[in-house]
């Protein structure tokens, strides 16, 4: 259906489309164009799979790797530090020919970084790829200055150039091919993850490979003494596609933008888990956490278990993207929308020896129906409890005088982009000033399916729908919507002054506009 707010006059004169004013730009040529009223009625446009063009490999074949983890320990100065660097790396995906990715330390995923809370931790990241990148740590109450502005561009190092000597740095700062971020890491324990973020190209530069967790720890996590070491599993999920060459495949023209085409979002034909395609894991018969992030630049997925378990084949969720619940939720189905994490426990008590269990992804049948599979080889007895209550959760509540701002997600016909408030994005726009230290109320509208993402604070999610549902529980960072839903959320705006972004976690909508910028101000 036409929105006739999309066919106004003034969307008519400043219609034109990205690509086009690019090209012309780069022609020297003055830009006019007048598009022709029919634009109003082209559909929005739809996720869209990108086929790989070899056969894909079967499933459940490879085992699943274990994602190194750096621990780093603190140095006299009481800062702990890390060092990455983003570059070519490759992957073994199909059988006999590698797959170059690009990397965090020359693997996809990268690393997984680990600290407690409150342990400030000194990133030095280096650029020895071949075009520029931006890094940021969602869901990191991050100062400003490192968290990855879109345009806070790393230059691809020069040969020449070393970076600096990361024991003797003290401080964020940059320089030729390298930025070193300043995680101070106070806030809840949870599950993050750190990506890419350039301007224009996030979606292309994640699909490439630059995507790790980041695990933050506490003492009240470590209180309910979880399942941990071989039983605590990190699952990387992504869909990928691949050409002929078993080469990662993704739309962009040759000016290295998005594909127009592909602007509803590109979904790959492959899931991988860690890297690999529908691996299989040989567990204990008990009980596991599993954290699970949904790396996707545009899927997503309905996570079930498989009927065949004889006990609870429920999962038990005991945390959202902001950490633990307040109680445990048992969910047979649970939506993961790009950019979400959840964290699960799995009891596998009384599932009978060398049957595999199946983690599925029900709103797909096929091979892409299926994530990955879990076999039981090795019987333990175990008596595993969990406490009622997890965790305090303090979320707040509306009050009156809260400042409220209401912001609609949604595709421009005319202009083929997608818009916040009606507006794409611009890096020098700022769209909300919430105060340091207040509470906000945020009213989300979306047209389509848009995971909605905020830098700097987590939220929680007073309704969604008309009331609160299973899936927004705790504190959140994203919220995933379907079209013609609203979203009411609650956002206390601590920690730093600064310019962050919020936006739409489809990668292809946030490269094609769907983002704005928030200032907190003193
Ligand atoms: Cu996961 Cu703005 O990012
Ligand atoms: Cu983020
Ligand atoms: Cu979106």
């Amino acid at each position: 259906m036409a929105d006739p707010l999309d066919c106004d006059a003034s969307a008519v004169r400043g219609a034109l489309s990205r690509r086009k004013f690019l090209t012309a730009a780069a022609q020297g040529a003055s830009v006019l164009a007048v598009p022709s009223l029919t634009g109003c009625l082209a559909p929005r446009p739809a996720k869209r799979v990108l086929t790989s063009d070899l056969s894909v490999p079967a499933p459940f074949q490879a085992s699943l790797p274990l994602l190194p983890r750096l621990r780093p320990k603190p140095s006299p100065d009481g800062i702990s530090r890390v060092a990455l660097t983003a570059g070519p790396g490759s992957v073994s995906i199909f059988a006999n020919s590698p797959t170059a990715v690009r990397a965090y330390n020359g693997i996809f995923p990268g690393p997984i970084i680990e600290v407690d809370t409150a342990q400030r931790l000194l990133l030095l990241l280096t650029n020895r790829l071949s075009d520029p990148i931006v890094n940021h740590l969602h869901g990191g109450r991050t100062p400003a200055s490192s968290d990855g502005f879109p345009m806070d561009l790393i230059v691809p190092m020069t040969p020449l150039t070393i970076s600096p000597d990361l024991s003797q740095v003290g401080t964020a700062g940059k320089g030729d091919g390298w930025q070193v971020f300043d995680y101070p890491n106070q806030q809840r324990a949870t599950m993050l993850w750190y990506h890419d973020h350039r301007m224009d190209h996030t979606g292309s530069q994640v699909w490439g490979g630059l995507a790790g967790v980041y695990i933050l720890r506490d003492e009240e996590e470590r209180a309910l003494k979880l399942p941990s070491e071989d039983r605590e599993l990190v699952l990387v999920i992504a869909d990928r596609s691949f050409d002929s060459q078993a080469q990662l495949k993704y739309p962009v023209t040759q000016d290295g933008m998005l594909d127009e085409q592909y602007m509803g979002g590109v979904l790959g034909d492959v899931i991988l888990v860690n890297g690999v395609p529908w691996p299989s894991h040989r567990v204990a018969t008990g009980r596991y956490r599993l954290r699970l992030l949904n790396a996707s630049n545009a899927r997503d997925y309905t996570l079930e278990l498989d009927r065949t378990m004889p006990i609870g084949y429920q999962f038990t969720q005991i945390g959202s993207d902001g950490g633990l619940l307040q109680k445990p939720i048992h969910r047979r189905k649970i939506n993961l929308a790009p950019g979400e994490r959840i964290d699960l426990l799995v009891d596998f008590r009384g599932c009978p020896l060398g049957m595999p269990i199946r983690l599925l992804n029900t709103r797909e049948s096929g091979v892409m129906g299926h994530i990955m599979q879990f076999i039981p080889t090795q019987s333990v007895a175990e008596a595993a409890t969990l406490p009622d209550t997890l965790s305090a959760l303090d979320l707040p509540t509306p009050s009156a005088g809260m400042v409220e701002r209401t912001f609609d997600f949604k595709y421009n016909r005319l202009k083929k982009i997608w818009t916040v408030n009606g507006l794409a994005y611009d890096p020098n726009r700022i769209d909300a000033k919430p105060r340091l230290n207040s509470t906000e109320i945020w009213h989300l509208r979306t047209d389509f399916t848009h995971p909605l993402h905020l830098h700097l604070v987590h939220f929680g999610v007073l309704q969604h729908g008309g009331k609160p549902t299973a899936a927004d529980m705790g504190w959140k960072d994203t919220v995933s919507m379907v079209a013609g839903e609203t979203s009411t959320i609650i956002i206390p705006f601590k920690g730093f002054t600064g310019r962050y972004v919020f936006h739409c976690h489809n990668l292809e909508h946030e490269d094609m506009r769907m983002m704005a910028n928030f200032e907190v101000v003193a």
